[in-house]
């Protein structure tokens, strides 16, 4: 039988919640078991451990030691790393579980460590890779500059002078290991998203900011009478034909480069922006919403799918992603449905349902049923 990966089923909100709340307690047991001053010690090498993380990744050691058990210093000789420096970097991975290292110098992945190889089923190999990026962490070093200056510019923008979109266009192997990075993790809730909500079983859906189509591909599987459109940036929607073709649905979807901030002219019964709304300031949603409720057909919903953050409840989880967007995001933020709803409200369409698939919301609006530019 085949194995059913953990979350390809909606998760209601109040069970991650819970889960994430009871996770919180067990770790605050654990650091009250020791002086403070030692248990901060230990969350400050939470910057070591991210490191040890994406090191693993980028020199190609979490793939080499794959399911196996290997000699750390022959697979040091095989890497062509250094085998002392390996054999301290690996002793420092095994202090942070994502190794085991026995007196032999012998190394396997640890539970915590598997998903960090490529072909682990729940991979998130590219993510771990790109969050600690040296442009990451030079972008969580603007932090300080953001307190005081305000959110925008972004950190990114503050280190490196352009946006993160910018950059990954100058600089394509760190915007494809980006790409990769939100395939692995749409990949993880794509089952419980194409589950989550009604999506048409005929007619056509556009996924806007859709990345090379994980989403889109999964939601086409489950619904074989519809068809979708991708728009996405030029280099983008290049590296989605091969993965459109691996996923049978090459035929079923029309790739069509267009910017956010116009040019959206799709014609589709349902649009989803997944992850793109957190990446922008209130004042650029407003411009991508009021572009979309433009083009939108009389009736047409749209899905908006972020991380679900109240202002006044701070989320182990959704908390760290707004952090992310701050850093690296121009105006990034993750919001309240209320809040999604209230700008959706301001483009011109309807407020729909609210549901949810884990940690995300998916938030509906609804264009008109009577043509804007009939009346
Ligand atoms: C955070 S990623 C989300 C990708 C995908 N929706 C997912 O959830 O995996 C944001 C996407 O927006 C695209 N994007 C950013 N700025 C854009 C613009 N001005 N016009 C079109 N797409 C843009 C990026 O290329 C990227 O694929």
């Amino acid at each position: 039988m085949a194995a059913v990966p953990l979350l390809s089923y909606p998760v209601p909100h109040a069970a991650v919640r819970f889960g994430l709340g009871l996770r919180r307690r067990v770790q605050a047991l654990a650091d009250w078991m020791m002086p403070a001053e030692a248990a901060l010690w230990d969350h400050l090498a939470g910057m070591q451990r991210a490191r040890l993380a994406g090191v693993l990744v980028t020199s190609g050691l979490a793939d080499a030691i794959g399911t196996g058990r290997h000699d750390a210093r022959e697979l040091a000789r095989r890497l062509g790393l250094s085998a002392e420096v390996t054999l301290r970097v690996l002793g420092a991975a095994d202090a942070a579980r994502l190794v085991e290292l026995d007196g032999s110098g012998r190394v396997r992945l640890a539970r915590l460590g598997g998903p960090l190889r490529g072909d682990h089923p729940r991979s998130i190999a590219a993510w771990a890779a790109y969050q600690t990026s040296a442009m990451n962490l030079a972008a969580y070093g603007q932090l300080e500059g953001q307190l005081r200056g305000g959110e925008q510019p972004s950190g990114h923008r503050l280190a490196f002078g352009n946006s993160i979109w910018d950059y990954f266009a100058e600089h394509p192997d760190e915007g494809a290991r980006f790409g990769e990075a939100m395939r692995q993790l749409t990949t993880i809730d794509v089952g419980a998203l194409a589950r989550a909500y009604p999506w048409p079983r005929q007619g056509v859906i556009c996924d806007v900011g859709g990345g090379i189509g994980t989403l889109l591909a999964a939601i086409l599987a489950r619904r074989p009478l519809a068809r979708g459109v991708l728009i996405d940036a030029p280099g983008v929607l290049e590296d989605a034909e091969s993965f459109l073709r691996a996923q049978g649905v090459l035929d079923r979807v029309t790739r069509q480069p267009a910017n956010l901030f116009g040019g959206i002219e799709a014609q589709a019964d349902v649009y989803v922006l997944k992850w793109i709304l957190h990446d922008w300031s209130d004042q650029s949603c407003a411009q991508i919403l009021g572009g979309l409720a433009a083009a939108m057909p009389p009736g047409a919903r749209l899905v908006a799918i972020d991380q679900h953050l109240e202002p006044d409840r701070p989320s182990p989880i959704s908390s760290m992603a707004d952090l992310l967007m701050l850093a690296t995001c121009e105006g990034g933020r993750e919001r309240s449905p209320d809040h999604v709803h209230q700008m959706m409200q301001a483009a011109g369409l309807t407020p729909g349902r609210v549901r949810h698939a884990g940690l995300h919301m998916l938030v509906e609006g609804i264009a008109p049923a009577e043509s804007r530019s009939a009346t």
